[in-house]
């Protein structure tokens, strides 16, 4: 390649610029990003429909038939979340065969933080012992882990670092209604992560969609805490902590986004739903996971679900999901898996992955 000079006619050649050094400043080497270790970790603690039978007016019946959900992990009153994230990083990391030290990036997805200053991120990275990393909260609610894979995997295509740590972790039942029927059967806590390292272009993650529409943020949120209804000893007795929904709209905003989303996913890569070997979607509600397959033209069995045992466990459901198809031998060394979600915000997105 050649450049001009101002000013002159004359011509040189364009200073060469070592491909590892180019690499080091985030400069135009092509790199992609891979996931190479995955791994989960579920709270002991289990509460069944039946349980939730003795606290508000449901039966087992019914939330089975509205959601697919029998039972949903609870993590002990006052857990931090962040010994969530550090139980499944661990296995991350020793799945991958990574030390924390050779970690450059943590970014953890939740909307139940340790705290709110500082990011529950931190709180992980120094009980991992990750002391080169940078480390960042990311909340995109249910679409909270595949915003932070597809952040990752861009910092890791600008050559910010090589190793990442994508966590998604959540402890719902914190922020969770046991007094609303209607919301309280749907959430479990929970975290999975994967670790996402550099690798060749076009191997790995082939690409991430990610989309947001806030002027829906009433279908999903809990007003409390924040700026505009700060936290006052009476919080817990007017519920403003607390997640609220409006569950039916919500629902259709779920079929249409995430149905949508994997699609753009696989024209992107000019593949089709013959070539997966399986699609993880976020565990929201099993009618809402068999409506998109149904759109999509995927057969059941190439659809991965575990909500029946996990509920709804916001941004470490995808990541969990994924951990568990792994161990059951769902897909294999170079299959191509899609990921897609969906969430309050409203938020939504999808990755296509090449194991
Ligand atoms: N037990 C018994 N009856 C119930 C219960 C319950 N737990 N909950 C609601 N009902 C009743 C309602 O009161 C209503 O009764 P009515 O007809 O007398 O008024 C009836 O059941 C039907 O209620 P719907 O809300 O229409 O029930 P629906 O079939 O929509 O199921 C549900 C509700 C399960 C919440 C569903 O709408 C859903 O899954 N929505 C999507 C949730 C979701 O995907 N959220 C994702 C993001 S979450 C996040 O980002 C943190």
């Amino acid at each position: 390649m050649r450049w001009r000079r101002a000013g002159t006619s004359r011509t040189r050649k364009r200073p060469r610029i070592r491909a590892d050094a180019r690499a080091a400043w985030g400069g135009t080497m092509k790199v992609g990003s891979k996931i190479i270790g995955v791994g989960m970790y579920a709270p002991p603690g289990i509460l069944t429909n039946d349980d939730l039978e003795k606290m508000v007016d449901t039966n087992d019946e019914w939330i089975f038939a509205r959601t697919g959900i029998k039972e949903r992990r609870i993590a002990e009153a006052g857990a931090a979340n962040s010994d969530q994230g550090l139980a499944a990083s661990r296995r991350a990391l020793s799945d991958a065969g990574v030390s924390p030290e050779e970690l450059d990036i943590v970014v953890v997805g939740t909307v139940t933080p340790d705290m709110p200053l500082p990011s529950t991120a931190c709180f992980l990275q120094t009980k991992l012992g990750a002391n080169r990393a940078f480390a960042l909260d990311l909340n995109a609610a249910c679409s909270g882990f595949l915003y932070c894979l597809s952040v990752a995997d861009a910092l890791i295509r600008a050559g910010r670092g090589k190793n990442a740590l994508v966590v998604g972790s959540e402890i719902l039942t914190s922020i969770t209604d046991y007094t609303d029927r209607s919301t309280c059967i749907l959430f479990g806590d929970g975290a999975g992560a994967v670790v996402l390292s550099e690798s060749a272009d076009g191997e790995g993650i082939l690409s991430c969609h990610l989309h947001s529409d806030g002027g829906l943020w009433e279908l999903i949120h809990a007003p409390g805490g924040g700026t505009v209804n700060p936290f006052f000893p009476e919080s817990t007795k007017v519920r403003t902590n607390f997640i609220r929904m409006a569950g039916n709209e919500t629902f259709k905003h779920a079929v249409t986004k995430m149905a949508e989303v994997s699609l753009e996913a696989l024209d992107r890569n000019g593949v089709t739903v013959a070539d997966l070997a399986l699609f993880i979607p976020h565990q929201a509600n099993l009618r809402i996971v068999k409506a998109v397959g149904k759109r999509l033209g995927i057969p059941e069995e190439k659809v991965f679900v575990n909500l029946d045992r996990y509920g709804n466990t916001s941004a470490a459901s995808v990541p969990i999901a994924l951990a568990e198809a792994r161990e059951k031998g769902r897909y294999s060394k170079g299959d191509l898996v899609l990921l897609a979600a969906f969430g309050g915000g409203l938020t939504w997105g999808s990755a296509l992955l090449r194991m």
